[in-house]
């Protein structure tokens, strides 16, 4: 059963249910510094956490239907555990109920309250954060013995089952287990990883380009697909297994190109993990944007134009798209004294040329 009002905006849990939650979890949205379509490839990235979280708080239901309410969009949908909801962020929920239902947990039909400040659509992973809020609650909420690395492997299982997207682990990983003051390189094929301190002096800069990532989800499969070729014809388990580019003369255009993007990006990230110089760290970034504009084939022209705008600046080391592209936020590592400035500046000059960006990390004050 699934049935969907809008009510109010951004009532609390008390309103909507007349009761306080048992339980409150949070969980926040990621930015990738570098490793950029490198996931699904088993290979490596450094995502870190941002400030900007998702909260779910929930409570046992009277009866056999789920109730979530999401504040910030002011929508209410039942459903029960046995019949997934059609509203799309509703999936997100369900698939983490489902999925923690599958591993045998006892999940029983709930009260949820979701409310959010990641920003949603920009490559900042807005569907992980409340992946894995949703599946901290019910942890607290049914004592289930979940660690941090299964709740990661839930909510992937979540997103690629019932949200469609065909999607690597790192987000689900970054959320679950990142922080704001250390990027996190993680090996995805082994969920090896280690915290890695920004360069010293520097900081991260995240601004929307303003363009929707209207063709991220059939570009996005279209580029897994080719990698999966790649790896097929090369006759390796996945790109990861690829150390030099040499190794790829023999594969076809556009494959030879897109697997040299992942075999270059994997390199890159390994380095930047052992960079304590922000300069050559920077350097590393903005060789991951032209790899992923010229090999990767997943930027846009507005994005090129924001990344260029950074990497001018004298106060920025580097600069990229960052997420799965075609639109969306662009990452930069700044002079961690400089970086109000750089966004104003950087935002008034790309607005000058007729685009709308905006800052999303760090959060403006109240945001
Ligand atoms: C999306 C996916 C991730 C990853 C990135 C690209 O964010 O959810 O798994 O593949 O794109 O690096």
């Amino acid at each position: 059963m699934t049935t969907s009002t809008a009510a109010t905006r951004s009532l609390d849990f008390e309103t909507v249910f007349g009761g306080p939650p048992t339980v409150t979890a949070q969980a926040p949205g990621r930015v990738n510094l570098l490793g950029e379509h490198t996931d699904y490839n088993d290979g490596f990235v450094l995502p870190i956490a941002i400030a900007q979280h998702t909260r779910v708080a929930m409570r046992r239901a009277p009866d056999n239907v789920c109730t979530l309410y999401a504040a910030r969009l002011g929508e209410t949908v039942c459903f029960t555990l046995d019949e997934a909801p059609t509203e799309h962020f509703a999936s997100y929920v369900y698939g983490c109920l489902s999925e923690a239902r599958q591993t045998g947990i006892d999940v029983p039909a709930l009260d949820i309250h979701v409310s959010s400040e990641v920003p949603m659509g920009v490559g900042l992973s807005s569907s992980a954060a409340l992946e894995v809020a949703t599946l901290r609650a019910l942890r607290e909420l049914t004592g289930a013995p979940l660690d941090d690395v299964h709740i990661a492997q839930l909510a992937q299982r979540a997103e690629i089952e019932f949200a469609g997207v065909n999607c690597g682990i790192m987000d689900q990983m970054a959320s679950s287990l990142a922080d704001t003051t250390h990027a996190l390189l993680l090996d995805t094929r082994t969920l090896a990883r280690r915290r890695v301190p920004l360069p010293r002096g520097s900081a991260v800069l995240v601004l929307d380009s303003g363009v929707a990532r209207t063709l991220a989800g059939s570009g996005y499969n279209q580029r897994r697909a080719e990698c999966e070729e790649a790896a097929r014809q090369l006759g390796v388990k996945a790109l990861r297994d690829i150390d030099t580019v040499a190794s790829l003369d023999a594969l076809p255009q556009p494959l030879r190109r897109r697997a040299r993007h992942v075999v270059t990006e994997n390199a890159r990230v390994l380095k930047a993990a052992d960079c304590s110089d922000p300069a050559a760290f920077g350097v590393l970034m903005n060789a991951s944007h032209a790899s992923l504009r010229d090999d990767y084939a997943v930027s846009v022209p507005e994005l090129d134009r924001l990344v260029d705008l950074l990497q001018d600046h004298a106060q920025v080391f580097g600069a990229r798209l960052t997420g799965a592209g075609f639109g969306g936020a662009c990452v930069a590592l700044c002079d961690s004294k400089a970086l109000q400035r750089v966004a104003q500046e950087v935002l008034a000059a790309f607005s000058r040329e007729g685009f709308t960006g905006r800052l999303l990390v760090p959060p403006a004050a109240g945001a």
